[in-house]
């Protein structure tokens, strides 16, 4: 679907985001791990969530949705039973790398594909370490691609691993796999990245231990389900609003329950340092993760500099800051952003080559750097989302903020945001 989208002016009012992607894929995946029902509210709907929900029913799950309402009622930590056909896990990485590592250990065959972003994308970093766990699958291109086939494992046992990259999927996926191991699993993270499986799975009576950048998770017999989780809304859907109201003028809006967990705040660390005004306001614990209202006012902004361990913090928001930095006075240099050619799409490309459209001779990016020269003019373009979410919902506020913009493509929004463009025309 085609999207022409008007220059916006001031926002003002409450608006509410969506539930946690994040944390919405691991209260199915976890709550299918015990053997009581377990009501999910606030479950974010998006295609994403709703590709983790069909792989674990198609596991013998069952699960019943009504809205943002989820009912699940597992057979187990060792209840999940051979899928009679190919996992098809969409366009979510999270939904593919998590189930990877949580099928590794089982005594049946699984199959997982997936659409063509997903296929593209880099699996090797999971497999690796699945297999020094002892775990047999292979993959397209030497067991770096999609079509990945699990074979029925051995016992595993558990391994001390090195992380090369900051990644929570390849995290989660060890240490559900170390769920079923022989003896103790360790991951070791080159920076902290966000940690909700580490909070659910101690929520459900697993055993956890967490010193410096090493994550030990033991073997478990069974997991205790809570009768309820509830799901915060996602700070990384939040980013749009607060970038938003930050650059147009005369704005002053409330952002009802998005999740504060510290491990996914970087953008508001950023933010701050560019000289926004973001107050957090009612700030309480929902569902064990940090919950607040943010409130942001309109403000003038300034070029920063950042890199290194904020990253994982707030790796789903940069086309979202990026945008905030070229309506910042001076230059923004964003360094170790190399992941951000392996998500959805290549990011880096996707920014230098349709953001430049709205504002010219703005964005430029080495490897894994991205480099934003504030403050030049915009124009109303005809860009291409590339089928990214991310990058939809991110062009259509910098058309929004500048003179609009006509996107080729807005249903990607569907993936984490399905009432995106809903709530962007009241
Ligand atoms: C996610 C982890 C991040 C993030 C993704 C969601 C998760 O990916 O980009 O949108 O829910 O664990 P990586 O683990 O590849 O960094």
């Amino acid at each position: 679907m085609k999207k022409i989208l008007a220059a916006a002016h001031g926002l003002r009012g409450a608006i509410e985001v969506p539930g946690d992607k994040s944390i919405s894929h691991r209260s199915i995946i976890l709550s299918s791990l015990g053997d009581t029902p377990v009501e999910v509210t606030n479950f974010l709907a998006g295609a994403d969530c709703l590709s983790t929900v069909e792989c674990m029913r198609a596991l013998g799950v069952a699960i019943e949705r009504a809205g943002d309402k989820v009912l699940i009622t597992g057979n187990g930590l060792r209840g999940l039973r051979e899928s009679e056909n190919i996992l098809d896990a969409g366009n979510s990485g999270t939904t593919l790398r998590l189930l990877m590592g949580l099928l590794a250990p089982q005594k049946f065959l699984t199959t997982f594909t997936g659409d063509d972003s997903l296929r593209r994308r880099p699996m090797a970093r999971v497999i690796k370490p699945l297999a020094q766990m002892g775990a047999s699958i292979v993959g397209r291109n030497a067991n770096r691609n999609l079509p990945i086939t699990i074979l029925p494992a051995a016992n595993l046992r558990g391994i001390t691993y090195a992380m090369p990259v900051a990644s929570a999927q390849v995290k989660s996926a060890i240490l559900l796999a170390g769920l079923y191991a022989e003896g103790k699993t360790t991951v070791l993270e080159p920076a902290p990245s966000r940690d909700h499986t580490e909070k659910m799975l101690a929520a459900f009576g697993a055993r956890l231990e967490r010193s410096g950048n090493a994550i030990t998770i033991y073997p478990a017999d069974k997991l205790t389900a809570p009768a309820q989780i509830e799901v915060p809304g996602d700070i990384s859907s939040a980013a749009y609003w607060l970038v938003l109201a930050t650059i147009l003028g005369g704005s002053d809006v409330t952002i009802k329950n998005v999740g504060v967990n510290e491990t996914r705040t970087g953008i508001l660390d950023v933010l701050k340092l560019m000289g926004a005004k973001i107050e957090l306001l009612n700030v309480r614990t929902s569902g064990g993760e940090l919950a607040a209202d943010l409130r942001v006012v309109s403000s003038n902004l300034r070029g920063v500099e950042f890199g290194g361990a904020i990253i994982p913090r707030l790796i789903d928001e940069i086309p979202a800051l990026a945008v905030a930095a070229a309506f910042a006075e001076g230059t923004t240099v964003i360094r170790d952003v190399g992941e951000l050619r392996v998500k959805e799409t290549d990011r880096l490309a996707a920014i230098v080559d349709e953001f430049n459209k709205i504002s010219p001779a703005t964005f430029e990016a080495t490897d894994d750097s991205l480099i934003i020269r504030g403050g030049r003019e915009k124009i109303f373009a005809e860009c291409n989302t590339r089928a990214d979410h991310r990058m939809a919902m991110s062009l259509a506020i910098f058309g929004a903020a500048a003179e609009g913009v006509a996107l080729d493509d807005a249903d990607c929004v569907k993936i984490s945001y399905p009432n995106f463009f809903a709530q962007f025309t009241e």
